[in-house]
């Protein structure tokens, strides 16, 4: 006796659409997953920031974090190097420390400065800008040439 087996077909219709959904729905879930750079926006106030540079253990934190994630960039005295030269007081996007700890925390990829929010605490993006800033208006080196708007850290009277 001949079976009849004409609905063999349907059946690998019914396989194949079910394992397209299946994948369709993992591509759409792993897109979702993916994570996106939140842009970050300075809190603290311009003239709360300009007192975090006179915390000395801010700078000093400041400077190893420096020192471990940003010389290969800006050199081992943020004289410069793919970066820009941070020891002068030209800026590419601002001396305020709103916009140092905004350079930071968003970097601008398409020009080669890395976003640091992702890894770095809130303290640690304070800490560097302490410590970019008080590098700044130094004429003491032979350092990589001027980039920018010259926009000197005038409100630094002492260096913590
Ligand atoms: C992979 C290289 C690279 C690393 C690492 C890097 N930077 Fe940069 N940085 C750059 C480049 C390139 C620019 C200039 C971006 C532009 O043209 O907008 C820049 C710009 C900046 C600016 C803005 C300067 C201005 O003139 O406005 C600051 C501040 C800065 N970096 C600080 C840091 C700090 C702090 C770290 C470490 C946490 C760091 N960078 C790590 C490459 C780097």
């Amino acid at each position: 006796m001949v079976e009849n087996r004409s609905w063999l077909p349907l059946v690998a219709v019914g396989v194949i659409a079910a394992a397209t959904i299946a994948l369709l729905s993992w591509a759409v879930h792993r897109a979702g997953a993916a994570p996106t750079v939140i842009h970050y926006r300075e809190v603290l106030s311009e003239s709360a920031l300009r007192v975090l540079i006179h915390d000395s253990n801010l700078h000093e934190q400041g400077r190893q974090l420096f020192l471990r994630y940003c010389t290969l960039c800006h050199g081992i005295n943020g004289q410069g190097l793919v970066g820009p030269n941070l020891r002068d007081d030209y800026w590419l996007h601002g001396s305020d420390m709103q916009r140092i700890v905004e350079s930071i925390a968003n970097g601008n990829p398409t020009k080669g400065m890395a976003p640091w929010k992702p890894v770095l605490s809130v303290t640690d993006l304070h800490a560097l800008a302490v410590y970019v800033a008080s590098l700044s208006g130094n004429h003491d080196t032979q350092g990589k040439a001027a980039e920018g708007v010259k926009q000197p850290i005038i409100w630094r009277t002492t260096s913590p």
